[in-house]
Order: structure tokens, then C-alpha cells, then sequence
């Protein structure tokens, strides 16, 4: 949890082993003073417990998820069955594919359930949370501004870059 505020944006993970990845997801969101809760909660290996996570999101005042898994990559679909909140989905880099196993699994949903897919890795995880932001951003006008300052910041630090 990042501080006492009821958590905005709920991380889901299918194991420990991706949190080395998807810290940069609630690092973002903290850039942004966003808050947001993390667990690690499998599809597999914890299917009631994040059924019942996920199903409990909305009445906690949660407005985006974000999951996050590698493999046989099932959590953001099935996050999505649970709730009608928006899912974003990142695909960890695997064991065996480096990731095109998650990211098909992730992105390939049946038509009905929608999950955001992200790129895989870290990429994917900065962008969920700026995509999180900006789906909250929508009914927060001062959010949208600190989007806009990212984004100038952004450019100005290319702008800025040299190549010795
Ligand atoms: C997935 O299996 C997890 O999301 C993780 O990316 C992958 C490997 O998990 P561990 O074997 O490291 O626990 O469920």
C-alpha cells in the first residue's frame, strides 16, 4: 500500500518473482500520488482467493487493475471475468519464450471480456500505470495537467539528449 488513502489502482501479480518487473508500475503511480495496492495473487495457484480479491475491488473504491503474470498467462482474464472495472494486463518475460506465451495469453481474450494488454517487461509496466492515470484522469482534471507535465518533462530530456 502507498499510504493511508483507499487504493485507487489494485497490482496483481501470479508470483514474487515479478515484482523485480512490475515495481516500476506502483513506482509511476507514486510519481503521480496515486494510490494503489499491490499482491501477489495467482490464477492458478490462488483461484478463490483472487476471485475473491478481484470481486471485492469495486465496493473497496478501486478503479483500475492492473495483473500482471508470465506463462500460461490467465490472470488479467480472469481478473476481468470478476469485475466490470477496467484490467490492464502486462505479460512478464517467461521461462521459455520471453514472454510471446504471456502476451498471447494475455492479449488473445474471448469477445466480451476485455483486458488492456501492455507491452511485455518493464515497458509494460510504466505503461499500465500511465494508462491506469489516465483512465483515472478523466474525472480529475489535476491529473490530466500532471500528464501533461510528464509528457513535456519527457520530451524535453530527448530534446536535451547528446552523443558524445
Ligand atoms: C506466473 O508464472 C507468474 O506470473 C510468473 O511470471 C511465472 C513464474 O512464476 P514462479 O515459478 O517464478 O513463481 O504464474
Amino acid at each position: 500500500m502507498s499510504e493511508e488513502r483507499p487504493a485507487l489502482v489494485n497490482i496483481l501479480m501470479g508470483s514474487k518473482s515479478d515484482w523485480d518487473t512490475m515495481q516500476h508500475a506502483p513506482a509511476m503511480l507514486d510519481d503521480f500520488g496515486v494510490a494503489h495496492e499491490c499482491r501477489v495473487l495467482s490464477a492458478h495457484r490462488t483461484p478463490a482467493e483472487t476471485a475473491d480479491y478481484v470481486s471485492g475491488a469495486e465496493d473497496r473504491g478501486v478503479e483500475v487493475i492492473i495483473a500482471a503474470a508470465g506463462g500460461a498467462a490467465h490472470l488479467a482474464g480472469v481478473c476481468a471475468a470478476h469485475t466490470v472495472l477496467p484490467v490492464l494486463g502486462v505479460p512478464m518475460t517467461g521461462w521459455a519464450t520471453d514472454g510471446l506465451d504471456a502476451l498471447l495469453a494475455t492479449v488473445q481474450m474471448p469477445r466480451g471480456i476485455p483486458v488492456g494488454t501492455l507491452a511485455i517487461g518493464k515497458a509494460g509496466a510504466v505503461n499500465a500505470a500511465l494508462l491506469a492515470i489516465a483512465i483515472l484522469a478523466g474525472s480529475r482534471p489535476q491529473l490530466r495537467q500532471q500528464i501533461k507535465d510528464y509528457r513535456q518533462a519527457q520530451s524535453e530530456a530527448i530534446l536535451a539528449e547528446t552523443l558524445d
